[in-house]
């Protein structure tokens, strides 16, 4: 799996919400090329995170389009939304999103139960990448029994299940001290470099950022400047 080229045109999103709408994305546009690093910045509330849902499929397109590598995401429903969703992109949440009741193996392996592989194969792959992201000792412990670092590195090796064309990682190093940040970045470029996937990454850090080959800020509702 090689990665994928990202072309957004016109985004515009507004959440619906109780106390008003909010609006998020105004006519965004953004070219990705297949196996660029982009770094996306901007304040608190700019739509960062939004714009990753939006680009994995986890939020519907309102306007504009979205098109990742021959897919427009907005003409993709069920079982094809689903299965880019789980084939193409592996997401690596801003508050981790592993399951509390199952163990870190248990975790990796879920991602990997659309994968016609055996459960036996799924099992020694999610122990594999448990393994190549440092945390093979805490296979058998649930996120509480976790550190924020194991956690973070659990996520990641859970995006990675399914070797995805399109890394989305939102904030990766955002609840790391600097050491485990550290190895949590390296793990991106050495997965980046070896997957040559397309890797967008949200982050307050300019050391994160600089390490991507093009950050892309957002505004709040705005176009990127
Ligand atoms: N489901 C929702 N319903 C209503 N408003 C929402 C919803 N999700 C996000 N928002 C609002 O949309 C705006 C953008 O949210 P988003 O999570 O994309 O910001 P962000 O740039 O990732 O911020 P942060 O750096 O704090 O993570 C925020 O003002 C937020 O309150
Ligand atoms: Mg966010």
């Amino acid at each position: 799996m090689a990665g994928v080229p990202i072309t957004a045109r016109g985004v515009s999103m507004t959440y619906r919400a109780r106390g008003g709408d909010v609006e998020v994305l105004r006519d965004f546009s953004l070219d990705i090329q297949t196996g660029e690093r982009i770094s996306v910045m901007g304040p608190s509330g700019a739509g960062k995170t939004t714009l990753l849902a939006l680009i994995g499929g986890l939020e519907a397109v309102q306007a504009g389009t979205i098109t990742v590598g021959d897919l427009e995401l907005s003409t993709l429903h069920g079982d094809a939304l689903a299965n880019y969703r789980h084939r193409t992109v592996g997401f690596v949440f801003q508050h981790f999103g592993l399951l509390g009741n199952l163990t870190a193996l248990e975790n990796v392996e879920l991602a990997m139960s659309f994968s016609t592989g055996s459960s036996r194969v799924r099992r020694e792959r999610a122990g594999f990448l448990l393994d190549a992201v440092g945390v093979a000792a805490r296979s058998h412990h649930r996120p509480a029994e976790l550190s924020g670092g194991e956690a973070q590195r659990v996520a990641l090796a859970r995006a990675l299940a399914n070797e995805p064309s399109l890394l989305l990682a939102d904030e990766p190093t955002g609840n790391l001290d600097g050491t485990t940040a550290e190895q949590v970045l390296d793990l991106l470029d050495t997965v980046a470099r070896d997957h040559e996937c397309t890797v967008i990454t949200v982050t307050h850090d300019p050391r994160v950022a600089n390490r991507s080959d093009r950050i892309v800020r957002l505004a709040s509702g705005t176009a990127p400047k």
